[in-house]
């Protein structure tokens, strides 16, 4: 830190504001002794803004014109980690459970991916329908992408990679699925197929608002992984109970393999790791 750069504490009552905000908007709950971690990720955001205390700064997001900053600190406190092909178990599931019954029966796919970052889970999944269901009942498949973050829904929707990004897509997708864009900063890049993207479409979502969902239908997968790490067991049961609801009898929800619902009543059966099912 250079000599004189800001260095506001957070103090208590701060912290059992962000803690309580948090929660109560976006259901993340923020845990007692990360406070130090937390003052550091949002340090950098405050000298930007050359604020010199955490109170302006949460007054700031609270007021009508900080709902953009609201956004940038939730995305300072969580991580939108992510990548191609992911807890590739799941998708071999798919490939051996689910889609053999939609391509005999001609029966188009419902996907919700619930929590989808920069959109490298909702594409995977368009490939591999790509790749598994033959038109013309590909085209009809759908794939719902949601996200509680504006920053990382617009790198979504441009669909545009790293090569480093895309080193996680099997070769022989890779050649199926991406053309190149132009390069930035010397980085090669590639974008996604419009014929892989015309099936995905991206929406803002809070999990957690108390408002019902806008969707209509039920799905037939629903993908939510790595995102329930940060909502306590009350929020998660609420969540994966309103999932539920949302899937097709016989539909399955897919969390992340260092998630369990074991500890949570709810309506789902337990398959495999990571893998639930609606009953009928
Ligand atoms: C680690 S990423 C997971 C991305 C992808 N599902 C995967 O497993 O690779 C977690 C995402 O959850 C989103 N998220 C966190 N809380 C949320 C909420 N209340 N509503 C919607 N999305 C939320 C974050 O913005 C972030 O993009």
């Amino acid at each position: 830190m250079s000599k004189g750069e800001l260095n506001p504490p957070l103090l208590p009552p701060e912290f059992e504001q962000l803690r309580a905000l948090m929660y109560g908007s976006v259901g993340i709950a923020l845990q007692q002794g990360k406070e130090e971690l937390i003052r550091t990720r949002l340090l950098k955001r405050l000298r930007a803004l050359g604020m010199t205390t955490f109170a302006k700064y949460l007054a700031l997001v609270q007021s009508p014109a900080g709902t953009g900053e609201f956004s940038t600190m939730v995305d300072l406190l969580t991580t939108n980690k992510t990548n191609f092909f992911r807890e590739e178990a799941h998708f071999d599931f798919i490939r051996e459970r689910v889609l053999p019954r939609h391509r005999n029966e001609r029966s188009p796919v419902t996907i919700w991916s619930a929590g989808c970052s920069s959109g490298e889970e909702p594409y995977t999944l368009a490939m591999i329908l790509r790749d598994q269901i033959p038109e013309p009942t590909f085209s009809k498949c759908r794939i719902l992408a949601t996200d509680l973050s504006t920053i990382v829904l617009e790198r979504a929707k441009l669909a545009i990679y790293d090569e480093l990004n895309v080193a996680d897509v099997p070769p022989e997708v890779q050649t199926k699925s991406f053309v190149p864009a132009p390069p930035l900063g010397g980085v090669r890049r590639f974008e996604v197929k419009a014929e892989v993207r015309k099936i995905v479409s991206f929406g803002r979502l809070n999990l957690n608002s108390p408002d019902p969902w806008p969707m209509r239908g039920r799905f037939d997968l629903i993908f939510c992984r790595n995102v329930m790490i940060y909502f306590d067991d009350e929020t998660r049961e609420r969540l994966v109970n309103r999932f539920s609801d949302a899937l097709s009898p016989g539909g399955f929800l897919f969390i992340g393999h260092s998630e369990s619902l074991s500890a949570l009543k709810v309506k789902l059966r337990y398959v495999k790791p990571a893998v639930y099912e609606k009953v009928m």
